[in-house]
């Protein structure tokens, strides 16, 4: 299996492009192929790799382009594609969870976000593996804590690992991550939760 992982949340300014992107990273060192396929028209992603090129960095992966309909057909070379997607485009957000065989849902543990997240995971297809990352949050406020409790009770699988608020990630766009921040225990996971394990 050479999965497509779609990274969506209809909320904007959730870490969508960071988690693609580190996610990436982190898989990459893992020992995984990865592409990375930019559905966000703003072409975040892209940019961001283009410009970590003009900066003298290049991503050990392959980020392009991709619109509606060829997130329908394109086939991928990759062990494990991610898509990075828009916020609030119900049509690009349908065709990613259509072709994706998992989700992964960041979103920073704060009201609105936690409500963009019950109605993004309802425009998925019934029984598509879907998991919530709390990005952005400290495991010591009261704040994390009432979300994953609200996220558990819901029966929402979250990842173990949540990322924190972290100036170096800020600070990263345009550049080769030099840090992982944390993803390298979400890309642990999401391999586990898949089954992707490699013989070593
Ligand atoms: N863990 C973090 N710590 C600090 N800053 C973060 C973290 N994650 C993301 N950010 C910052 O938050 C902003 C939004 O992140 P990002 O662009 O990944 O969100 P997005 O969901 O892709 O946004 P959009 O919906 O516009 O595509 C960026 O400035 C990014 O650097
Ligand atoms: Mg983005």
């Amino acid at each position: 299996m050479s999965p497509i992982i779609g990274i969506i949340n209809a909320k904007g300014g959730v870490g969508k492009t960071v988690s693609t992107v580190y996610l990436a990273h982190a898989l990459t060192n893992a020992g995984y192929s990865v592409e990375v396929w930019d559905a966000d028209p703003q072409g975040s992603a892209t940019d961001w790799a283009f410009t970590a090129e003009e900066n003298g960095g290049e991503f050990p992966f392959e980020v392009s382009p991709v619109n509606v309909p060829q997130l329908k057909k394109r086939c991928t070379a990759a062990e494990v594609t991610l898509i990075d997607s828009p916020p609030l485009n119900e049509s690009i957000l349908n065709a990613i969870a259509q072709r994706s065989d998992a989700l992964i849902i960041p979103a920073a543990p704060a009201g609105l976000d936690i409500t963009r997240v019950f109605s993004t995971l309802a425009s998925i297809p019934e029984g598509k593996p879907a998991a919530v990352l709390l990005t952005s949050a400290d495991p010591r406020t009261v704040l994390f804590r009432e979300t994953k409790e609200l996220l558990e009770e819901s029966g929402i699988t979250i990842f173990d690992t949540s990322i924190r608020p972290k100036q170096s990630i800020r600070a990263s766009y345009g550049f080769v991550p030099d840090g992982l921040a944390g993803y390298d225990e979400v890309a642990t996971q999401l391999v586990h939760l898949l089954s992707l394990e490699k013989e070593s």
